[in-house]
């Protein structure tokens, strides 16, 4: 199945090879626009790809020159919630490794548990806490499944998106993003918990893809987009409306930092 996709995409990506791919959050699904000559493939053509029913989220590969490198982008991700399996986006991961990409950057929309880091606020993720109760590696026969995480967010890439940031003006956040099932927001009380316990936002995607790409060996970093305060911080009630209609605010600036990081190659230093 993964050997089909990897073949149909290489021949859809005629000799172009990138070798970073981007996933795109919740309300992200924007930066796509800035890629250069985009080849457009949808997830339906992709087997093992996940049709995903998530609205915000197309399904669909584009790759193509951003700000003059080769990149992979992935529009629509599939999440725990919709089905209840934490490995949805391993074909997916496997199909990207299989194609040459060895670097994965993700992005999300997630709630900030901080006062001090508002909605529009762009967080670059640190480590995280898996409060989900699952791993995606569960069932995974081989050795292999014991992954470890001390490293689990690439230092080095981390420290370019980090020289982006600061090279375009752009306040960057750092924390611990932790991670709920989903599909239900958290409750006043779990936000309080999840303070106590060390996170700085909170959201219901991510962990699983990153246990997955070091499973698979990507190096891998992620940036949350903050849409809201979470919940019981703000006396409003949160919703997916909310997330969609907020995540641009913080997805452009997002989007202003990873265009300098391709332009300046400073993965590549
Ligand atoms: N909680 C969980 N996931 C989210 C939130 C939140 O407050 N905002 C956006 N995604």
């Amino acid at each position: 199945m993964t050997e089909k996709a990897v073949d149909h995409l290489i021949e859809r990506l005629d000799g172009l090879a990138p070798s970073t791919a981007l996933v795109l959050g919740s309300g992200l699904g924007g930066l796509v626009d800035r890629i250069e000559h985009p080849i457009r493939v949808s997830y339906a053509n992709l087997p093992g790809f996940p049709r995903s029913g998530v609205s915000g989220h197309a399904g669909e590969v584009v790759a193509g020159l951003f700000a003059g490198t080769p990149v992979l982008m992935l529009s629509g991700r599939a999440h725990y919630y919709e089905h209840g399996d934490a490995a949805a986006m391993r074909p997916v991961l496997e199909v990207l490794a299989g194609i040459g990409i060895t670097k994965l950057i993700l992005t999300n929309a997630a709630g900030s548990v901080d006062p001090d880091m508002p909605p529009g606020s762009v967080m670059l993720i640190t480590d995280h806490i898996n409060f989900s109760g699952t791993n995606p590696l569960i069932g995974e026969p081989s050795d292999r499944r014991f992954v470890g995480l001390t490293e689990a967010y690439d230092a080095g890439i981390r420290k370019a998106i980090e020289r982006a940031a600061k090279a375009t003006g752009t306040k960057l956040h750092k924390g611990v993003y932790m991670w709920f099932s989903g599909p239900c927001f958290e409750t006043p009380a779990e936000i309080r918990m999840a303070r106590i316990m060390g996170a700085n936002a909170v959201g219901m995607s991510t962990v699983p893809e990153v246990i997955l790409a070091r499973f698979l060996g990507l190096r891998v970093a992620a940036c949350s987009v903050v849409t809201n305060l979470a919940a019981g911080m703000t006396g409003a009630e949160l919703s997916h409306q909310e997330t969609k209609d907020m995540a641009p605010v913080g997805g452009s600036r997002l989007a202003t930092v990873l265009q300098r990081l391709f332009r300046d190659g400073l993965l590549e230093s």
